[in-house]
């Protein structure tokens, strides 16, 4: 990152993108507090980990391209995965709308850069670093104009390419997840894209897939994906 200082001027914690409901609660104390519960006990530790190795796949696949020096984790949360990247030798920023998951990822890692920014609108010039980590926002965002900017955003500051996960339709999960919502089980409309929609997206924001990678077999809905920025990637 060559000036990697989020401006914290620029920054607005309250946001410019619509958010939904579902990303404001992450907004509350409370919300951020308990966050990191879902990583712990057995299972969540082998979630966890399993989504470490993906990520550093994806990650791999772009370094492939190019030295990676630097990275922009947003929205980095509670701090996920601020020590898996920045053990990677990579200069790291960490950025979220919420205040409250900030502080639980400055809680983990005090020595990490981290700042108040939305997605929407970065506080970064063209290309300002290598890579950018996007990882459980997409899902919630059920906008795809919405989701198209922030894809948008990203390739104008990642030089690299991004790595980002989704959620796909070509899996029993997801089947099942849209039974119960037509069905009325489930409020909420479920976030799948289906894998040519997901390859659209990307592609109308100038990214293209370098890797592709369900995170449980080929009928996983959980997919990290590594997208090259052809704008830049090559030069
Ligand atoms: C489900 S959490 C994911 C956090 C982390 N990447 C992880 O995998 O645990 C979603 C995060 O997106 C953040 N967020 C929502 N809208 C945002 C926006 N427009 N810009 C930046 N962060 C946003 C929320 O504050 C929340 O921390």
């Amino acid at each position: 990152m060559d000036s990697p200082g989020a401006d914290p001027g620029h920054a607005d914690p309250r946001g410019t993108a619509p958010a939904s409901g579902k990303l404001e609660r992450y907004r509350d104390a409370r919300v951020a507090e308990t966050y990191d519960r879902r990583w712990r006990g057995r299972r969540g530790l082998r979630r966890q980990r399993r989504k470490e190795r993906a990520v550093l796949r994806a990650v791999d696949s772009l370094g492939a391209l190019g030295p990676l020096a630097s990275v922009v984790d947003i929205p980095c949360g509670s701090g996920r995965f601020t020590e898996l990247l920045r053990a990677r030798g990579l200069r790291y920023l960490g950025l979220d709308l919420s205040l409250a998951m900030l502080l639980q990822a400055q809680a983990k890692s005090p020595l990490a850069q981290l700042a108040a920014a939305d997605l929407a609108r970065l506080p970064l010039r063209d290309g300002a670093v290598d890579l950018v980590v996007c990882i459980r926002l997409m899902h919630l965002v059920r906008d795809a104009e919405l989701r198209l900017a922030f894809l948008r955003e990203m390739a104008r500051v990642a030089r690299r390419g991004i790595v980002v996960d989704y959620r796909q339709t070509r899996s029993l999960q997801s089947f099942a997840r849209r039974l119960r919502y037509r069905a009325g089980l489930r409020s909420r409309e479920p976030g799948a894209l289906a894998p040519a929609a997901i390859r659209r997206e990307l592609a109308a924001a100038g990214l293209f897939p370098r890797a592709w990678l369900p995170l449980r077999g080929p009928l996983s809905d959980k997919l990290v994906i590594a997208a090259a920025n052809k704008a830049t990637s090559e030069s």
